[in-house]
C-alpha cells in the first residue's frame, strides 16, 4: 500500500550544505523546474535567509519515477541548532530514514554526532553522505574515516555529492529509494499522525504539519488534538509539493498539512497527536514534551511609552513562536516591561532580531539568566526565572542550577585550550574520544549559566572558529549560589541582581559597582554603590559630591543660550529614574547591563 513512500530528514551541521542539497533534490526528481528555482527554496523566512539558519522544521513531497514505478518522497527539513532539539527530535520520528550530510572539508561536527544519536535511537536507517566533493581541499576518504570512527557508518555506503555541481545526486536518489524502508501503518486502523511542526498564515490561521502514521485523515473530519484536548474541523488538507496542493485525504505513511481555522499557533503543540474527534481512547503517540524555556531576559522599551507598542510586537511573535513566552515585569529602574523566556541563546537573539525589525520600538535587554530551582526551609521547590525572585539566604534550603552535557569537536591542536576553558567554566570532565587523526571530541558537564554566558563565543575564539559545541540537558545539581544585588545608597536596584557562583560574588561585585559608579553623574551629596550578598556588602564605590550648575558656564548674558542648556537638562531628565532619593539616567543602567 505505502510502497512507494519514502520519509527522510537530512540532518547536517550548519553550513553543510542542508539547503543547498535539498534544492539539488527537488531539481532532480523534477518537482521545482530549474528555471523557476528560487535558491534555497526551504529556508523561506527572511531572517532564515539572512542568518543562513534553518530554524523552523518544513517538509516538501518529491514525485519521482524509477524504472517505471512512482515513488512519493517526502523531505521534512529540520533545524540544525542545539536550541531547537525537540522540533529535530519530534521531525525524526516522522521518518523511516536520513541523511547524514558532512562536509567533505571541514568533517564530523559536534551537531553532526549529536543529530546521528537521535536518529539511531528512533531507529531510523541512515545514509552517510558526504557533501562539497567538488572543493579543491575536499578530504572525502579522511571524512569517511572520521564518520566510521564518530559516528559507526560504513566507508563504503558514504554517497559522495555535490550539492552545488549535482555530481552524485542521482545515485544518492537510488540510495534513498533503496535503502529506506517504506513507512508501516494500517491506513484502515482509528486516525493518529503527528504533528511536527506548524506556521502561521495571516489569511488561513494554522497551518499544521503532521505525518498520518496509522489510519486516514479526509477533508470535513472533526479531528481532534488528544494532548491539547481540543477538537476542530478540517477545513483543507494537503501537501507540500514544494506549493500547497490540497487533496481529499492523507493515509497511513503520508506526509502533508491540515488547516482548521486555528487562530494562534498556542494552540497547535509540536508533538502532539491528532486523532478522530468521534473515537473514543485512541491512544497518544509517544515522546511528547512541552518546549523548555532555559534562558530568560528582561527586555523594556527604552521610552516608557512605547510599552504597548512592545507589547503589540510580542503578541505577534508569539502567534507564530509557541516556544516563545513572555509576561508583564515591572523594574524599578527600567520602569514596564516583560520577562521573556526562550530556548536557548541562539532563539534569544532570533526574537530580539525579529522584534527590532517587525517594529519600531527601541529596546533594552538585561543580561540572560537561566531557571534556577530552590528548596526553602519549608521544603518546597521553587523554580526561579529572575534574580530578584531569590529569597533571603536563610530562608534557602538548597540552591540548584541547571546542567547540561557538552561535547565540543576540536582539531587535536586545541584540546588543551578547550580543556582549560571548560575548568574554569566549572566543567567536569566526562570523556575525550579521537574521531580521526586531527580531532577529538571532549565531552563535559557544565553549568547552563557558564554556557549562556559566553562559552560559545570563547570556544570560537580559542579555537580560530574550528571548535563546535553542543549541548543537552542533564538536570539541576545543587551548587554554591547566591544572589548578589547592587544597592544606591542603600536601596536595591533590582534591574542590577544577579545569581553567581558564591566564588565569582566579589570580582563580579567589584566590576559592576565600579562601572555603575563612573556611569553615576554627581549628585549634591555622597552616593555610595555597593555589592552585597543578603546584608553582607562585598564591595563598595563612592561618587563624591558635587554642587552642579550648568549654566554657570554662560558667563554672558546669553538668555537664549541658557534656556537652550536648561531644556537640554530637562530632555536628560526623562530619560533618569530616581533609585531612592539618586538619579540614574537610562544609558548607566544599560551599560552596566550589556555585559555585567
Ligand atoms: P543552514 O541552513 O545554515 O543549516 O545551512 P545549510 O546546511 O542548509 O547550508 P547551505 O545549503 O546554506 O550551504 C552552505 C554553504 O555551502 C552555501 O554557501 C552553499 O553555496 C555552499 N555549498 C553547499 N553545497 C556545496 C557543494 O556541494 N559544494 C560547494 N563548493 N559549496 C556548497
Amino acid at each position: 500500500m505505502s510502497a512507494h513512500i519514502r520519509n527522510f530528514c537530512i540532518i547536517a551541521h550548519i553550513d553543510h550544505g542542508k539547503s543547498t542539497l535539498a534544492d539539488r533534490l527537488l531539481e532532480h526528481t523534477g518537482t521545482v523546474t530549474l528555471r523557476a528555482m528560487k535558491s534555497q527554496l526551504l529556508d523561506d523566512l527572511a531572517l532564515e535567509r539572512e542568518r543562513g539558519i534553518t530554524i523552523k522544521a518544513r517538509a516538501v513531497t518529491m514525485r519521482f519515477n524509477r524504472g517505471g514505478k512512482d515513488y512519493e518522497l517526502n523531505l521534512i527539513d529540520t533545524p540544525g541548532h542545539v536550541d531547537f532539539h525537540y522540533e529535530v527530535s519530534r521531525s525524526l520520528a516522522c521518518c523511516e530514514g536520513v541523511l547524514l550530510l558532512v562536509d567533505a572539508f571541514q568533517g564530523v561536527e559536534a551537531q553532526t554526532v549529536a543529530n546521528a544519536y537521535a536518529a539511531m535511537e528512533h531507529n531510523l536507517k541512515i545514509i552517510p553522505v558526504i557533501n562539497k566533493i567538488d572543493l579543491m581541499h575536499a578530504r572525502p576518504d579522511e571524512v569517511a574515516e572520521e564518520m566510521m570512527n564518530s559516528l559507526g557508518t560504513d566507508p563504503d555506503e558514504c554517497v559522495r555529492v555535490s550539492a552545488k555541481t549535482g555530481v552524485g545526486v542521482d545515485e544518492l536518489l537510488d540510495a534513498i529509494i533503496e535503502h529506506i524502508p517504506p513507512p508501516t501503518g494500517d491506513p484502515d486502523a482509528p486516525l493518529q499522525a503527528m504533528v511536527f511542526d506548524s506556521n502561521y498564515d495571516d489569511f488561513r490561521g494554522a497551518i499544521t504539519y503532521i505525518r498520518v502514521m496509522n489510519g486516514t485523515v479526509r477533508k470535513g473530519q472533526k479531528i481532534r488534538f488528544l494532548r491539547a484536548g481540543s477538537n476542530h474541523d478540517v477545513i483543507e488538507l494537503g501537501r507540500f509539493a514544494p506549493a500547497r496542493e490540497s487533496c481529499e485525504e492523507l493515509k497511513a505513511g503520508q506526509v502533508g498539512y491540515l488547516i482548521c481555522n486555528i487562530k494562534s499557533l498556542g494552540d497547535v503543540h509540536i508533538g502532539d497527536t491528532v486523532g478522530l474527534a468521534s473515537a473514543q481512547g485512541t491512544t497518544p503517540l509517544p515522546g511528547y514534551s512541552r518546549p523548555k524555556r532555559m534562558v530568560y531576559c528582561g527586555l523594556f522599551p527604552s521610552d516608557g511609552q512605547d510599552f504597548t507598542e512592545l507589547r503589540d510586537a510580542l503578541e505577534r511573535l508569539a502567534i507564530n513562536d509557541p516556544s516563545f513566552e513572555f509576561e508583564p515585569e515591572t523594574s524599578e529602574a527600567l520602569g514596564f516591561g516583560f520577562r521573556c523566556g526562550f530556548l536557548g541563546l541562539l532563539h534569544m537573539e532570533i526574537v530580539q532580531q525579529r522584534l527590532e525589525n517587525e517594529s519600531d520600538v527601541d529596546l533594552v535587554q538585561t543580561a540572560p539568566n537561566v531557571t534556577y530551582e530552590i528548596i526553602n526551609k519549608r521544603g518546597e521547590t521553587v523554580s526561579i526565572r529572575k534574580p530578584q525572585d531569590v529569597p533571603d539566604p536563610g530562608d534557602i534550603e538548597e540552591f540548584r542550577q541547571p546542567i547540561v552535557r557538552c561535547s565540543v569537536i576540536v582539531p587535536n591542536d586545541y584540546i588543551g585550550a578547550i580543556m582549560k576553558l571548560c575548568q574554569e567554566r566549572r566543567g567536569i570532565q566526562k570523556s575525550q574520544e579521537y574521531l580521526g587523526a586531527q580531532r577529538a571530541m571532549l565531552t563535559y558537564d557544565i553549568p547552563l549559566a557558564e554556557v549562556v554566558y559566553d562559552l560559545h563565543d570563547k570556544i570560537k575564539s580559542c579555537t580560530k572558529g574550528y571548535g563546535t559545541l553542543d549541548y543537552e540537558m542533564v538536570g539541576y545539581e545543587p551548587a554554591d549560589l547566591v544572589r548578589m544585588d547592587i544597592m544606591v545608597n542603600g536601596n536595591r536596584v533590582d534591574a542590577l541582581s544577579v545569581v553567581c557562583h558564591r566564588a565569582d560574588a566579589d570580582r563580579r561585585g567589584r566590576a559592576v559597582a565600579k562601572k555603575l559608579k563612573a556611569e553615576i553623574e554627581r549628585h549634591m551629596f555622597e552616593v555610595a554603590v555597593q555589592a552585597a550578598i543578603g546584608s553582607r556588602v562585598i564591595a563598595r564605590e563612592t561618587v563624591p559630591a558635587m554642587r552642579k550648575n550648568v549654566t554657570a558656564k554662560c558667563y554672558g548674558g546669553d538668555i537664549t543660550r541658557k534656556r537652550k542648556l536648561l531644556q537640554k537638562q530637562k530632555e536628560g531628565k526623562k530619560r533618569m529614574k530616581a533609585i531612592g532619593n539618586v538619579e540614574i539616567s537610562q544609558k548607566a543602567f544599560m551599560a552596566v547591563l550589556s555585559d555585567s
